[in-house]
């Protein structure tokens, strides 16, 4: 029986397995400019067990998810973040302004991946399901971007009141998710500094 979950019939997310990983790790870039169509919340279970699949030591409590919908709840929550910023940083500026600029570029659906205690451990964990889930957005057809920005906003006891986030989590990574925009050039990359190869 396959542990990967499965989309549902009707499902918005073209058929697993179109890509294969190498396709997905090369064409996974960040996306800043979604479409105004919706992630189903069943392609946010599958993401989810997406992530789930990541390496994980056993000895840890493993990451969890937060996640939150609706382009107008991630508004009013990317507005209280450039409030908290007290806007003073230009880009963050626009956030509290009439701009339509919105730290989560006006995505539909952002996953905030937690860990439950800081130790040097749980963070790489949450960083490596992050990118199982950036990589399975990108195997369905999905774009998605990190938002740096949000942590601070989003572990502020406002912020945290705003999604819901209980006392004992920590938010580590942000996901904003949507479909991307088409005719957005992909990110050039550099090679891999190799160092030194002992052979
Ligand atoms: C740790 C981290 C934090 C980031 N934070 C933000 C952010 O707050 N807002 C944003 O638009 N992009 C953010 N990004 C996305 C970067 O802008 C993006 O990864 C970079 O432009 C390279 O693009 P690529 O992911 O296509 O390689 C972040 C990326 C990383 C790795």
């Amino acid at each position: 029986m396959s542990r990967i979950h499965e989309p549902l019939p009707g499902d918005d997310a073209p058929p697993r397995r179109t890509m294969t990983i190498m396709d997905a790790i090369y064409g996974r870039h960040a996306v800043q400019v979604f479409t105004g169509d919706d992630v189903t919340e069943h392609t946010v279970h599958a993401l989810l067990y997406a992530a789930a699949q990541a390496p994980a030591t056993a000895s840890l409590p493993a990451p969890a998810f937060l996640v939150v919908q609706g382009r107008e709840r991630l508004r009013a929550l990317s507005g209280h973040i450039g409030r908290l910023y007290n806007a003073v940083e230009s880009e963050l500026t626009n956030l509290t302004s009439d701009s339509g600029f919105t730290l989560f570029h006006n995505a539909g659906t952002l996953i905030v991946v937690c860990i439950r205690q800081q130790t040097p451990l749980a963070v790489p964990e949450a960083w490596m399901a992050a990118e199982n889930i950036m990589l399975a957005a990108a195997g369905m057809g999905l774009g998605s971007c990190l938002i740096g920005e949000a942590v601070a906003g989003l572990n502020d006891p406002r912020g945290r009141t705003l999604i819901g986030l209980p006392d004992s989590m920590v938010p580590v990574a942000i996901i904003a998710l949507g479909k991307p925009t088409p005719g957005i050039d992909p990110t050039k990359r550099r090679p891999p500094d190799i160092l030194n190869w002992l052979l």
